[in-house]
Protein backbone atom coordinates (compact mmCIF):
# COMPACT_ATOMS: atom_id res chain seq x y z
CA UNK A 1 0.00 0.00 0.00
CA UNK A 2 0.90 3.12 -0.52
CA UNK A 3 2.17 6.25 2.41
CA UNK A 4 -0.50 7.65 3.63
CA UNK A 5 0.40 11.27 4.86
CA UNK A 6 -1.07 13.60 7.55
CA UNK A 7 -0.97 16.94 9.02
CA UNK A 8 -0.78 16.93 12.78
CA UNK A 9 -0.72 20.75 13.30
CA UNK A 10 -4.35 20.59 14.77
CA UNK A 11 -3.79 18.18 17.04
CA UNK A 12 -4.54 19.22 20.47
CA UNK A 13 -2.77 17.74 23.47
CA UNK A 14 -4.04 14.63 24.57
CA UNK A 15 -6.04 14.51 21.20
CA UNK A 16 -5.56 12.08 18.34
CA UNK A 17 -6.34 11.39 15.04
CA UNK A 18 -7.16 8.30 13.38
CA UNK A 19 -6.09 7.48 9.88
CA UNK A 20 -6.43 4.45 7.49
CA UNK A 21 -2.78 2.69 6.20
CA UNK A 22 -3.11 -0.57 4.38
CA UNK A 23 -6.67 -0.83 5.39
CA UNK A 24 -5.79 -0.38 9.01
CA UNK A 25 -6.64 2.09 11.24
CA UNK A 26 -3.64 3.84 12.48
CA UNK A 27 -3.68 6.49 15.89
CA UNK A 28 -1.86 9.36 16.05
CA UNK A 29 -1.81 10.96 19.38
CA UNK A 30 -0.21 14.07 21.03
CA UNK A 31 0.86 13.16 24.79
CA UNK A 32 0.89 15.79 27.13
CA UNK A 33 3.71 15.97 30.07
CA UNK A 34 2.01 14.23 31.96
CA UNK A 35 0.74 11.54 30.03
CA UNK A 36 4.25 11.12 29.28
CA UNK A 37 5.44 11.03 33.04
CA UNK A 38 3.26 8.16 33.58
CA UNK A 39 5.92 5.70 31.27
CA UNK A 40 8.75 5.33 33.41
CA UNK A 41 6.92 3.90 36.66
CA UNK A 42 5.22 1.07 34.68
CA UNK A 43 8.00 -1.20 33.99
CA UNK A 44 7.59 -3.90 36.23
CA UNK A 45 4.04 -4.58 35.17
CA UNK A 46 4.47 -4.84 31.61
CA UNK A 47 5.40 -7.56 29.13
CA UNK A 48 7.91 -6.04 26.85
CA UNK A 49 8.83 -2.46 28.88
CA UNK A 50 11.86 -2.00 26.65
CA UNK A 51 10.36 -3.17 23.51
CA UNK A 52 12.54 -6.05 23.19
CA UNK A 53 10.17 -7.31 20.50
CA UNK A 54 11.51 -5.88 18.00
CA UNK A 55 8.65 -7.20 15.38
CA UNK A 56 6.45 -4.67 17.36
CA UNK A 57 8.13 -1.23 15.89
CA UNK A 58 11.05 0.06 13.92
CA UNK A 59 14.54 0.64 15.82
CA UNK A 60 13.83 4.54 15.77
CA UNK A 61 10.78 3.90 17.83
CA UNK A 62 12.66 1.05 20.22
CA UNK A 63 12.57 3.84 23.36
CA UNK A 64 10.34 3.97 26.54
CA UNK A 65 8.31 6.44 24.41
CA UNK A 66 8.35 4.27 21.24
CA UNK A 67 7.91 7.22 19.09
CA UNK A 68 9.99 9.86 17.30
CA UNK A 69 9.45 12.63 19.21
CA UNK A 70 8.25 11.92 23.10
CA UNK A 71 5.34 13.53 22.14
CA UNK A 72 3.76 12.20 19.38
CA UNK A 73 2.44 8.38 19.09
CA UNK A 74 1.58 6.64 16.08
CA UNK A 75 0.44 3.45 16.53
CA UNK A 76 -2.02 0.50 14.86
CA UNK A 77 -4.76 0.24 16.41
CA UNK A 78 -5.55 -2.91 16.52
CA UNK A 79 -4.94 -5.35 19.46
CA UNK A 80 -2.26 -8.02 19.52
CA UNK A 81 -4.63 -10.36 20.78
CA UNK A 82 -7.41 -11.37 18.43
CA UNK A 83 -7.56 -8.09 16.28
CA UNK A 84 -10.45 -5.82 17.80
CA UNK A 85 -10.12 -2.14 18.36
CA UNK A 86 -8.67 -0.97 22.06
CA UNK A 87 -10.16 2.24 22.73
CA UNK A 88 -8.28 5.21 24.17
CA UNK A 89 -8.51 6.53 27.41
CA UNK A 90 -6.24 8.44 28.55
CA UNK A 91 -7.46 8.87 32.09
CA UNK A 92 -10.59 7.01 33.64
CA UNK A 93 -10.01 3.97 35.17
CA UNK A 94 -11.74 1.17 32.89
CA UNK A 95 -13.36 -1.00 35.03
CA UNK A 96 -12.72 -3.30 36.86
CA UNK A 97 -9.44 -2.55 37.02
CA UNK A 98 -7.17 -0.67 39.85
CA UNK A 99 -6.96 2.63 41.20
CA UNK A 100 -3.41 2.66 39.35
CA UNK A 101 -4.24 2.89 36.27
CA UNK A 102 -2.19 5.80 34.29
CA UNK A 103 -4.24 5.95 31.32
CA UNK A 104 -3.44 4.37 28.05
CA UNK A 105 -5.72 1.92 25.91
CA UNK A 106 -8.21 -0.84 26.68
CA UNK A 107 -9.28 -3.50 24.67
CA UNK A 108 -12.53 -4.59 25.36
CA UNK A 109 -12.99 -7.85 23.97
CA UNK A 110 -11.10 -9.81 26.51
CA UNK A 111 -9.52 -6.92 28.78
CA UNK A 112 -5.92 -6.44 27.69
CA UNK A 113 -4.73 -3.51 28.53
CA UNK A 114 -1.83 -1.48 27.17
CA UNK A 115 -0.08 2.09 28.24
CA UNK A 116 0.21 5.18 26.74
CA UNK A 117 2.80 3.80 24.60
CA UNK A 118 1.09 0.89 23.80
CA UNK A 119 3.01 -1.18 25.63
CA UNK A 120 1.06 -4.43 27.32
CA UNK A 121 0.66 -4.95 30.72
CA UNK A 122 1.43 -8.29 32.28
CA UNK A 123 -1.39 -10.88 33.06
CA UNK A 124 -3.62 -10.02 29.88
CA UNK A 125 -4.25 -11.87 26.72
CA UNK A 126 -2.87 -9.66 24.29
CA UNK A 127 0.52 -11.27 24.22
CA UNK A 128 3.02 -8.08 22.77
CA UNK A 129 3.14 -4.66 22.49
CA UNK A 130 0.88 -2.35 19.81
CA UNK A 131 2.33 -2.07 16.95
CA UNK A 132 4.27 1.17 15.74
CA UNK A 133 4.14 1.65 12.08
CA UNK A 134 6.75 2.57 9.65
CA UNK A 135 6.79 6.54 10.02
CA UNK A 136 8.99 10.15 9.24
CA UNK A 137 8.35 13.27 9.52
CA UNK A 138 8.21 15.36 6.42
CA UNK A 139 8.54 18.31 8.38
CA UNK A 140 7.47 19.59 11.58
CA UNK A 141 4.01 18.70 11.30
CA UNK A 142 3.59 16.49 8.39
CA UNK A 143 4.00 12.54 8.76
CA UNK A 144 4.26 10.01 6.30
CA UNK A 145 3.06 6.66 7.75
CA UNK A 146 4.55 3.29 5.36
FE1 LIG B 1 -8.13 -7.53 22.46
FE2 LIG B 1 -8.71 -10.11 22.82
S1 LIG B 1 -8.83 -8.97 21.00
S2 LIG B 1 -8.08 -8.65 24.26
Amino acid sequence: GAPVTEDVSKLEPGGRIMVQWRGQPVWIIRRTPEMLATLSGLDDRLRDPNSDNIEQQPEYARNEYRSVKPELLVLVGTCTHLGCSPTYRPEMVPEPFDSEWKGGFYCPCHNSRFDLAGRVYQGVPAPTNLVVPPYRFLDENRIQIG
